[in-house]
């Protein structure tokens, strides 16, 4: 999603922005720009591209101006090319802004420009924001004014920085899209996401839903609903250290690589007060997306079979059909950045109708965070890929430990605690991975299959070969294959069948039976020397306890798809068309 950045203090904002977009770039982008004011005068440059093509053509970091405002931009509305790229300005060149959003009214804004004798140059909504700026400031002669003015006509999404050639400010305005402000000395910040200013502060706040900001070098104003609020600035302790590559080729592996630490520090974490809280109620229904949909399939299995407790698992954009209103179901929503706008939305409808929120995040302090009545967290550190990995494994962690806390096991919960062991020595299969990545070159169809908790193992495993190789790859329940998915099976089709031992073992025997005698290629990950004997390519696994199998199973699954992505000459921290924080619904 769109990546926004703003400064106003002492140094040259440009360079500044520049270096503060770059961290931002996770997030997914294909076009940037970058504005500044200098005496009263706007200076802006953007193109289609990558930051640093865009600055090796048109010097962005070297505008002059001391505040400014940049933006990294994917596409929504109008193609990616120089004149869709944020900043946008007014017909004048007195206002500038960047938006991270979608306005759902744009074509009422519209009319409202074109009649007040405005060609937009773009096709974008977020230009016609900064028309209609214009337009009120041409009536009430007040920057704050018109911005205010503007903002209470907007419908849809945003994240908005705004600035006046004439003021030494930066609006700001907030719904539905992020937007946290760094406090530096002398110096204020705005960005998209905490990792973009890591290296220039630690103290952060968030703006709320309808929050309206004034932003100047020495500090923030804030109203909501027209009413002054104070929010103190929290103390984040990620280091800038933690949003760079320290010498991996991606950060990808990187983050692969700090499971083991990412485990330790989630799994040391004790969950009293929120099994206390979740203990209230007899049902818990899940919302998330992605990756974090796929640990929300664990716990259901380890809450149901432990503590007994009905779990419900739904896809967030899919909740509100899905919806019962039961004071007795709590909602657990998952997700790594705290961010995503379907989640947001589930927790908002069932907050609405006065059910009860428990957030699971990676970020303190997000929205989704705020909007829950309980939160824990997954203490993983940043996660700059856009495919999740090291927040997956730490998300299944504190979720067992949920699990196990709600049936008393307190046995299990210390099994859990096993975790960064067990990941640290399937970490040393590496090479085994790379090789296999290398065996596999060419394929192009992959089903991934398990039964109980190695099935959203499977699903995981499948979405990451998907994400950053652009291959076909499915994942199914085992005991599914005989009811559709046989028919596609050809000889040397890749069946990457997770197969830990215990009570499922001997259906997956079963199962990968079913896929040889249609002359499949098999993979199996398992410690049971039955199931490797089945297999066309044995992966040995140490036995770990059950509620580890995904934590463990997953992390193979993890290299694959990476490797296979290196080889392909793919950059797997970047992924076409997926951005890391998804912000629109
Ligand atoms: C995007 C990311 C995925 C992530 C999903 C949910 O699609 O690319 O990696 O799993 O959003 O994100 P969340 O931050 O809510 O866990």
């Amino acid at each position: 999603m769109c990546g926004i950045v703003g400064y106003i203090g002492e140094k040259q904002a440009a360079a500044v922005i520049y270096e503060c977009l770059g961290y931002l770039d996770y997030r997914g982008y294909d076009s940037a720009g970058i504005a500044t004011v200098e005496n009263e005068k706007l200076h802006l440059k953007k193109d289609a591209g990558r930051l640093h093509d865009i600055e090796k053509k048109m010097s962005i970091s070297k505008l002059p101006g001391t505040m400014g405002m940049g933006h990294t931009r994917w596409a929504t509305h109008g193609v990616p090319n120089m004149v869709n790229a944020h900043p946008h300005t007014d017909s004048k060149n007195e206002f500038c802004l960047v938006h991270n959003g979608v306005i759902e009214n744009f074509r009422k804004l519209k009319e409202e420009v074109e009649s007040a004798g405005i060609t937009p140059v773009s096709d974008t909504d977020s230009e016609l924001i900064v028309h209609v700026i214009q337009n009120e400031y041409s009536k009430c002669k007040n920057a704050e004014e018109a911005v205010r003015r503007t903002i209470a006509k907007l419908q849809g999404s945003f994240a908005l920085v705004i600035m006046h050639i004439s003021e030494r400010k930066l609006f700001l305005a907030r719904n539905g899209s992020p937007l946290v402000i760094g406090f530096g000395n002398g110096e204020m910040f705005c960005a998209s996401d905490v990792p973009a200013l890591l290296h220039h502060t630690k103290r952060f706040t968030y703006l709320e839903e309808n929050d309206f900001a004034v932003l100047t070098k020495e500090g923030i104003r804030i109203e909501n609903k027209g009413k002054q609020v104070e929010r103190k600035p929290v103390e984040i302790k990620w280091t800038a250290e933690m949003a760079r590559k320290e010498g991996y080729k991606h950060f990808t592996l990187k983050e692969i690589n700090e499971q083991p630490e990412a485990l330790r520090e989630t799994c040391e974490q004790d969950l009293g007060g929120v099994v206390a809280f979740a203990k209230k109620f007899r049902r818990i229904h899940i919302v998330a997306c992605g990756t974090s949909y796929h640990a929300g399939l664990t716990f259901k299995y380890l809450v149901q079979k432990h503590a007994k407790i009905p779990c419900e698992v739904t896809v967030a954009s899919e909740y509100s059909y899905a919806e019962i209103v039961d004071k007795d179901e709590l909602i657990l929503a998952i997700s790594q950045s705290g961010e995503t706008a379907d989640t947001l939305s589930a927790v908002r409808r069932a907050k609405g109708k006065g059910m009860k929120i428990l957030a699971l995040t990676n970020v303190v302090g997000s929205s989704l965070n705020r909007e829950a009545d309980m939160a824990f967290y997954t203490h993983a550190g940043p996660e700059i890929s856009v495919v999740a990995t090291k927040t997956f494994t730490s998300q299944v962690a504190a979720l067992a430990m949920l699990a196990f806390g709600l049936s008393g096991e307190k046995k299990m919960e210390e099994e859990v605690r096993k975790a960064p062991e067990f990941v640290k020595k399937i970490l040393e299969k590496q090479g085994e991975m790379e090789k296999l990545a290398e065996k596999l070159m060419g394929k192009e169809d992959f089903f991934f299959i398990g039964r109980a908790l190695a099935y959203p193992t499977a699903m995981e495993g499948a979405l990451k070969l998907k994400e950053i190789t652009y291959l076909h790859a499915e994942a199914y329940p085992a005991g599914e294959l005989k009811h559709g998915p046989l028919s596609l099976l050809e000889k040397g089709v890749p069946i990457i069948a997770v197969a830990p031992s215990g009570e499922t073992a001997s259906k997956m025997i079963g199962n990968i039976g079913e896929c040889k005698a249609r002359s499949a290629t098999i993979l199996a990950l398992s410690d049971d020397d039955e199931v490797l004997a089945e297999a066309d390519i044995p992966i040995k696994m140490p036995p770990v306890p059950e509620p580890l199998v995904p934590i463990v199973y997953v992390v193979p699954l993890q290299l694959l798809a990476y490797h296979l992505a290196v080889l392909m000459k793919l950059d797997p921290d970047k992924p076409r068309n997926l951005a890391k924080s998804v912000t629109v619904e």
